[in-house]
């Protein structure tokens, strides 16, 4: 697995690019403008820099790294020899078939095909795929490049060499891979993400806290504590008998609707997007620029501190 191609040049297809490039991989990125492509150099070339800052690369492994990324806006030139293709385009179900057809017919068997969708299942992706065996699921988190998790998805018709071949890639580029045992929407941590939003949108329309004070709460707590303990280790330590006695009261009265609250759908009518236009749970002058900068930073220190253990 040494030539990997990465379509799509957006928030996802350059962390990715970026991580592959750093493993000493040959890195061929795809976007249909150019203007994407630099920009995402653009990106890639400043996230690469705050890693030599903080003294996690020397500037020769980051001009190391910048040599082994290949730009391109010709479909067929980026899959040329590739022995992994990561597609990070848009979450449009045609978009992406369209894009498998033509990987498909131009790439050799031995390809591995993976997308990095959020939403749509292994078999809605292979619908049309000639070999839907070699396709497989590698859901990672933004920015990618420093969120340790991947999401392995398989399904019965998936080859286990694709499997294990998928997975010992991931590894080598410094990954924590999970596969999942079974296919199930939303896969493991947007499916308990949610659940959690969920309740804190709760507690916001309950008028029981803001935005803000759930922030603060939940980063002096789990945000504290699940990069090195886990909520199921979590409860092992804290006793399963106080486990049982606190879902067994709590359950009953959380919130479970099945629809999306109206006031984010009113936030989203209404422009308020987050960073994108300045104004989400939070108002930004910068579309977010130094949030992002200051995020970027503190997860570069915590991964320190995950590297080290
Ligand atoms: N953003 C996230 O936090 C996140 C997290 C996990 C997974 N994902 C998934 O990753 C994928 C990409 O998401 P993103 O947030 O990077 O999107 P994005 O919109 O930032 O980037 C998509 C890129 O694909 C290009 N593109 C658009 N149409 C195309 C086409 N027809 N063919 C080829 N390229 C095309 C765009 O120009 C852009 O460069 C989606 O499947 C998404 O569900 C996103």
């Amino acid at each position: 697995m040494q030539n990997i191609t990465v379509l799509g040049a957006g928030v996802m297809g350059h962390g990715a690019a970026q991580l592959f490039a750093q493993a000493r991989k040959n890195v061929r990125i795809r976007a249909r403008r150019e203007s994407s492509l630099e920009k995402a150099k653009e990106l890639m070339t400043n996230s690469l820099k705050i890693m030599v800052d903080k003294g996690m690369l020397t500037e020769n492994d980051m001009q190391e790294a910048l040599s082994r990324i290949t730009y391109t806006t010709d479909l067929h030139e980026a899959i040329r020899d590739a022995d992994f293709v990561f597609e990070s385009i848009p979450e449009d179900l045609e978009k992406k078939l369209d894009t498998y057809e033509i990987i498909e017919n131009n790439v050799s068997d031995k390809t591995i095909i993976t997308s990095n969708t959020s939403t749509f299942p292994l078999e809605e992706l292979t619908q049309k795929a000639k070999h839907p065996e070699r396709f497989i699921i590698t859901h990672f988190f933004n920015p990618p490049q420093l969120v340790p998790i991947v999401e392995i998805v398989k399904v019965e018709h998936t080859d286990e060499n694709i499997v294990k071949t998928t997975y010992n890639l991931m590894k080598e580029i410094g990954k924590s891979p999970v596969v999942l045992k079974k296919e199930i929407t939303g896969f493991i941590v947007n499916r308990v993400q949610v659940a959690m939003l969920r309740e804190a949108f709760n507690l916001m329309e309950q008028g029981v806290a803001t935005a803000e004070d759930i922030d603060i709460a939940m980063k002096g707590s789990m945000g504290f504590k699940w990069g090195f303990c886990g909520p199921m280790e979590s409860q092992d330590l804290a006793g399963l008998q106080t486990t049982k006695a606190m879902v067994g009261n709590i359950l009953q009265d959380l919130s479970n609707t099945r629809e999306v609250p109206s006031f984010l759908k009113e936030m989203v009518e209404n422009d308020q997007l987050g960073i994108r236009t300045n104004q989400g749970f939070y108002k930004y002058d910068d579309n977010g620029e130094q949030a992002i900068h200051t995020r970027d930073d503190h997860f570069l220190d915590l991964l320190k501190l995950l590297q080290r253990k």
